[in-house]
């Protein structure tokens, strides 16, 4: 096939070739199968075909065997001999060891590239599903982007996000008059959800520099496509903060690529390992934004391939959309396992060959049951395939090659260190700081002006001897501000707490009307 993948080999004796149409590929994918039964060494030799065919390819690498991608396999590799062996059984002549140009990404910045992105490109909708927030929460959640928004305060990090829930906390009155209850409890259980993302490590993945998606669109100097790699196994620990950031990429995508229709071949693969975590527990809103999200990616040449055990681990509309299929072996113990390995077997076109259900039970580790959308896009009949053997390394790269790699990226330079670039947070304490002077010299002021006045009072009434018993006095009870040592103390002490919570009371005291401004 001129234009295809060489996924392996099927019907008799494995002999037929099959391929996944470039056409197609953007018409989406399922990867599905038992533990060991070779789901990750097909993920590795579709990354490895679409690399080749010059299509960029995006996969998280959840138990970090996948960055045997950017190392040729090896004769001396103890499979060898079985790769040799079914190779020759599927006629994969041309086959050889190679290695793929890899990117590593990681978002806590160890295993890769440090991937970034700020609150604001994360929305109110991800956040809340990152953060595990109720409706009444979320609702909270969207009132402080808008009021961002409105008073063009830049969300970067996740100390710009506290920031703002502070400030919303503290003109919670006016914005309830706007907005409806803003709850000091609701605001106060956000927090608390955002230490806790931030004790996962949360706080390195907001901020900048922010990933720019063209540098995982990239051809090598051979035209071959850049496999981004993104390290997920301590990832994997904060399932929630997986899905979401994937799901946020994705959403990135769709948001800023531009339409192509039915390009010959995808802009991008992109492929979702552990795809179940992105369901679990999803309400319908975020389950929708998926299936749309799926829909419309297609016209922008994105092909989005899920990656899971039971391929009843995915809603229905979206398990709808998938086209080009990879079936490997389930297991059917019990009768839930019966149930969805028939459910499994109804949504293909029988081959008269064989029973698809039985097929599916029966088939050995690296082989599968397939699918492959064919021209105007209709599914293929389902095929018993032999997978082909991978070129690259089968398991993990040396933690010493990997250093070395992103070590030698062009990358590197680009993403290495986080800039802290002026928004929400410095600049609601520069307000606030701004707001505490002002108060405080209006009330150095006012005492100035009490002190003359009573100065001048006492003046007027006693003679120049009482003026000091009487100037005694007055500093122990009214804080003389004439000592300018002990008023300096004074307004120091003044000006801490004017930054603490009392502070804060006054700054909306004064600036009441703040953001009624714009
Ligand atoms: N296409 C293939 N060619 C040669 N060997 C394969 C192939 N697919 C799988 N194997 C063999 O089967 C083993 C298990 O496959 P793999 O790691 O892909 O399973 P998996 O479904 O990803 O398992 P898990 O759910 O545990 O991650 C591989 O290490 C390899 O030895
Ligand atoms: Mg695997």
């Amino acid at each position: 096939m001129e234009n295809g993948l060489f996924i392996g080999g099927g019907g008799a004796e494995y002999g037929e070739k099959q391929y996944l149409d470039l056409k197609y590929a953007n018409r989406h994918g399922l990867i599905a199968g038992a533990t060991g039964t070779g789901k990750t060494v097909t993920l590795q030799i579709l990354a490895e075909s679409f690399s080749a065919a010059g299509v960029p390819v995006f996969l998280s690498d959840v138990k970090g065997d996948l960055s045997g991608l950017a190392d040729r396999g090896s004769p001396d590799f103890k499979l060898h001999e079985a790769f040799t062996k079914r190779a020759a059984q599927i006629g994969f002549t041309e086959f050889t060891y190679d290695a793929f140009p890899a990117v590593f990404w990681d978002l806590f910045g160890q295993q890769g590239h440090p991937v970034r992105t700020t609150v604001a490109e994360m929305g109110p909708l991800l956040l809340a599903r990152l953060l595990d927030l109720t409706e009444a929460q979320e609702g909270i959640l969207n009132i402080a982007f808008r009021l961002a928004d409105e008073q063009g305060l830049p969300l970067l990090d996740l100390k710009d996000l506290q920031a703002l829930l502070v400030w919303t906390g503290e003109n919670r009155a006016e914005l309830s008059l706007r907005y409806g209850n803003v709850s000091v409890a609701s605001i106060g259980a956000i927090q608390r959800r955002l230490l806790v993302l931030e004790n996962e490590g949360g706080a390195e993945i907001f901020g900048e520099p922010a990933l720019d998606l063209a540098d995982m669109m990239r051809l090598d100097a051979d035209g071959r496509g850049q496999i981004n790699i993104l390290a997920a196994d301590t990832l994997m620990a904060s399932p929630k903060l997986y899905a979401t950031f994937l799901l946020w990429l994705l959403s990135e995508l769709f948001e800023d690529l531009p339409e192509v229709g039915d390009p010959d071949k995808p802009k991008l693969v992109f492929f979702f390992d552990e795809a179940h975590l992105l369901f679990d527990g999803a309400p319908k809103a975020l389950v929708d934004k998926v299936e749309q999200v799926a829909r419309l990616i297609r016209s922008k040449g994105v092909g989005v391939y899920f990656i899971t055990q039971n391929p009843d681990d995915i809603p229905e509309d979206i398990l709808g959309q998938l086209g080009n299929r990879v079936q490997h072996a389930l297991r059917a113990f019990t009768a839930r396992d019966k149930k969805a390995l028939r459910m499994a077997a109804e949504t293909y076109r029988p081959n008269p060959d064989f029973d698809t259900e039985t097929a599916i039970r029966e088939v050995g580790v690296g082989e599968a049951v397939t699918s492959m959308l064919q021209k105007k896009g209709v599914p293929g009949i389902v095929q018993r395939t032999l997978i082909r053997p991978p070129s690259s390394k089968l398991g993990p790269i040396p933690a010493s090659l990997r250093a070395q790699l992103i070590a030698a990226s062009d990358l590197g330079a680009k993403y290495a260190n986080a800039v802290d670039r002026d928004s929400a947070h410095e600049m609601l304490k520069r307000r606030a700081d701004a707001a505490a002077k002002a108060a405080e010299e209006a009330e150095r002021r006012e005492e100035e002006q009490s002190a003359a006045e009573r100065e001048f009072n006492a003046g007027r009434r006693y003679s120049g001897t009482r003026v000091s018993r009487s100037s005694a006095k007055t500093r122990k009870r009214t804080l003389n501000f004439d000592d300018s040592s002990l008023g300096g103390a004074i307004a120091n002490v003044l000006v801490k707490e004017l930054k603490g919570t009392t502070g804060r009371r006054i700054v909306r005291g004064i600036l009441g009307g703040l953001f009624k401004a714009r």
